[in-house]
């Protein structure tokens, strides 16, 4: 049987994953000497991890050519999309807030705000709930830029440690909603490699209790 395919998320959440893939037994070492290979078999190569940005690792397993995929919720937010969310990891937690300058009311006030965000959607959504009318610009990195420069009244953003905030001027205005990594599913595998990916999960579960 060919192997199942697990794409993960590069950067932030790579560590970790490779930590929780490690703890059920599997040996990763392909991935921790990977060279420039981007297609690594793990344990007794009965896996494959794919290592890929947030966005791809969920497209990949949308069209099934990755059965399984680890991205954080913020992606899932964002992109949406057609495929199964089987399990919150318990890892990657962050949130995502409304932040801006410090000590400026935000709510205050009948002009329409502008809001700077590399997650458009998720701010549109979080705005309408409030039946807010703003404007939404997207910023593809270090969106925090985007009040500094007086482009945005505020942001909607990724706050781990709040420390890009803090050394920047700006603070919390609310909290929008928490963040951690997700293991997804294609819908197909999951019905025609069911055993697999269930034995998977079990055990992933067990780590995360192990760890909670
Ligand atoms: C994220 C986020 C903030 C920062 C928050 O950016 O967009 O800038 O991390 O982390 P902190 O609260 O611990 O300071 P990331 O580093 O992922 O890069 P990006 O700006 O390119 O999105």
């Amino acid at each position: 049987m060919k192997p199942l395919r697990i794409a993960l998320t590069k950067g932030r959440l790579e560590e970790k994953t490779v930590e929780m893939l490690e703890k059920i037994g599997l040996d990763c070492s392909a991935v921790h000497n990977k060279g420039r290979r981007l297609i690594l078999p793990i344990g007794n190569g009965e896996i494959e991890v794919v290592l890929a940005k947030a966005n791809d690792v969920i497209t990949y397993v949308e069209h099934g050519v990755c059965d399984l995929g680890v991205v954080g919720k913020d992606t899932i937010l964002e992109k949406g999309g057609s495929y199964y969310e089987l399990l919150n990891l318990g890892f990657g937690k962050c949130r995502f807030a409304l932040a801006g300058p410090k000590g400026t009311d935000f709510f205050s006030g009948y002009r329409a705000k502008t809001i700077a965000s590399k997650y458009p959607n998720v701010a549109r959504s979080y705005f309408e709930n409030k039946a807010m009318d703003v404007r939404i610009i997207k910023i593809e990195g270090s969106v925090e830029l985007a009040p500094l420069l007086g482009l945005s009244d505020a942001i909607v953003d990724i706050v781990e440690t709040g420390s890009t905030l803090k050394e920047n001027g700006l603070e919390v205005i609310d909290t929008v909603c928490t963040i951690s990594a997700r293991l997804i599913a294609n819908t197909a595998s999951l019905k025609l490699r069911k055993s697999e990916i269930e034995a998977l999960v079990e055990k992933m579960e067990r780590v995360k209790e192990e760890q909670a």
